[in-house]
């Protein structure tokens, strides 16, 4: 029986050969069945006759974008108060505006212009911050649910260190919150939409409240994400409030948030030390690289080909409102840029990444927290964009690989996302 998740896209087809190379076909078809990516060919085999066919000619149709650091409540501020560095950003612009989302109304208004652009960008699949509020996360869970985009979202755990407005009582209450949001996810029986635990970062979270995080980690299986050695002062912070620990990764590893291989997200990550490399590599934490983020608050720049040199789980994230876009060829075309600066400036021994890097990265690297995500290889699922670039205008006559390329770079001047599935669905 065909379902509506079966059909073949024709046009000029472009995705990650390897982490180095694209592959490409001009004019050719990729197959789903099922949701399932049956590869690209440049005819349609014989076994697929009276496929329906989505003729897409001459646009070109790449793998859908996962990034996987975002904070939806942020979005409402983007582009403002990038004057600050993280700790003073946080208390001065961050914590009073996502203690809005305390009011059900705001919460409904700000997530609703938040889920349509995130339908509207490169991002097929997301791994997202709320608030520390369960009826605004849960708002935003049911909107993005709606939206046909896959994500893992997390309701925000903060019980120290924060200002009064934005502050759990206590580790039991925090606690009580999650588990209580936790039952309500089961409940709704989400087919898209995944809670993920949100320990802010250390420093807003008391050890109880670690311990409990862990606690519920374990005994449910649900992924974790937070923060990781971001900031220079954040770090000195760290070592001032865990004394007992040698490295920011070990405040985490302690309270077994690291564990489960694989289903660790750390944002950032500028400054691991080898100690928290191996760490984060024992765990196959993937590591989310914000190039935007970390430039606009001043807070540096990841070693990430020393990630990828050490085989670790790497993917983008915008870190909305860090970053100001969620465009995700932007953090791709800002990976490869802020790489170039880190080698001339910082360190030669770590080669800039290319842009076919920074592809993989933006599909591929951060697809792979999803399972088989990110590619049009054979047993993919299919998550694909169709793309206009015809009024991105040159003389040139370029060939698929070339545009893509381009296309990271000029999307926002005249790119179109025409079309969008997620899983073989068409979401856009
Ligand atoms: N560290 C703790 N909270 C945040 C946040 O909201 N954004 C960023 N970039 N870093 C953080
Ligand atoms: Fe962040």
């Amino acid at each position: 029986m065909l379902d509506d998740r079966t059909f073949a896209i024709k046009g000029d087809i472009c995705w990650s050969k390897s982490r180095t190379e694209f592959a490409s076909v001009h004019d050719g078809y990729l197959v789903c069945l099922d949701g399932i990516s049956k590869g690209v060919f440049a005819e349609l085999p014989e076994r697929y006759a009276g496929i329906k066919v989505i003729d897409q000619s001459g646009r070109l149709v790449i793998p859908g974008m996962t990034d996987i650091h975002i904070h939806a409540p942020q979005y409402a501020f983007r582009g403002l108060g990038m004057n600050l560095e993280l700790l003073d950003w946080l208390n001065t612009h961050t914590f009073p505006e996502e203690s809005k989302y305390r009011d059900a109304a705001y919460a409904d208004k700000a997530y609703e212009i938040f889920s349509d652009d995130l339908l509207h960008s490169p991002t097929t699949r997301a791994v997202v911050f709320g608030t520390m509020h369960v009826g605004a996360t849960e708002a935003l869970m049911d909107k993005l649910e709606r939206s046909g985009l896959k994500t893992y979202v997390g309701k925000v755990s903060m019980d120290r260190n924060s200002p009064d407005y934005l502050c759990e009582g206590s580790a039991e209450e925090a606690l009580a919150d999650v588990e209580r949001w936790l039952d309500d996810c089961e409940a709704k029986h989400y087919v898209n939409t995944r809670p993920i635990l949100t320990p802010r970062f250390t420093p807003t979270c008391s050890d109880a409240l670690m311990a409990g995080l862990g606690r519920i980690r374990e005994e449910r299986g649900v992924p974790l994400q937070s923060h990781l050695s971001e900031n220079l002062s954040e770090i000195d912070w760290v070592h001032e409030l865990c004394p007992w620990s040698s490295c920011y990764g070990q405040t985490y590893e302690r309270f077994g948030h690291l564990s489960g291989d694989g289903a660790c997200v750390m944002a950032h990550c500028n400054y691991s030390t080898d100690e928290e490399v191996s760490i984060l590599r024992e765990h196959g934490v993937f590591v989310a690289h914000c190039p935007q983020s970390n430039a606009q608050l001043s807070s540096g720049i990841a070693p990430v080909r020393r990630y990828l040199d050490l085989g670790m789980n790497v993917g983008l994230g915008t870190d909305v409102a860090g970053g100001a876009t969620l465009s995700m060829f932007r953090a791709a075309a800002d990976a490869v840029a802020v790489s170039k600066l880190r080698w001339r400036v910082v360190d030669q021994s770590l080669a800039p990444l290319s842009t076919e890097e920074a592809f993989w990265l933006a599909t591929v690297g951060g697809g792979s927290f999803f399972g088989r995500v990110g590619s049009f290889d054979e047993g993919y699922e299919l998550d694909a964009l169709v793309l206009d670039d015809s009024h991105i205008r040159t003389p040139l006559d370029l060939g698929v690989d070339d545009r893509v390329a381009r296309y990271v770079y000029l999307a926002e001047e005249g790119g179109r996302i025409v079309e969008k599935y997620v899983a073989g669905k068409r979401a856009l």
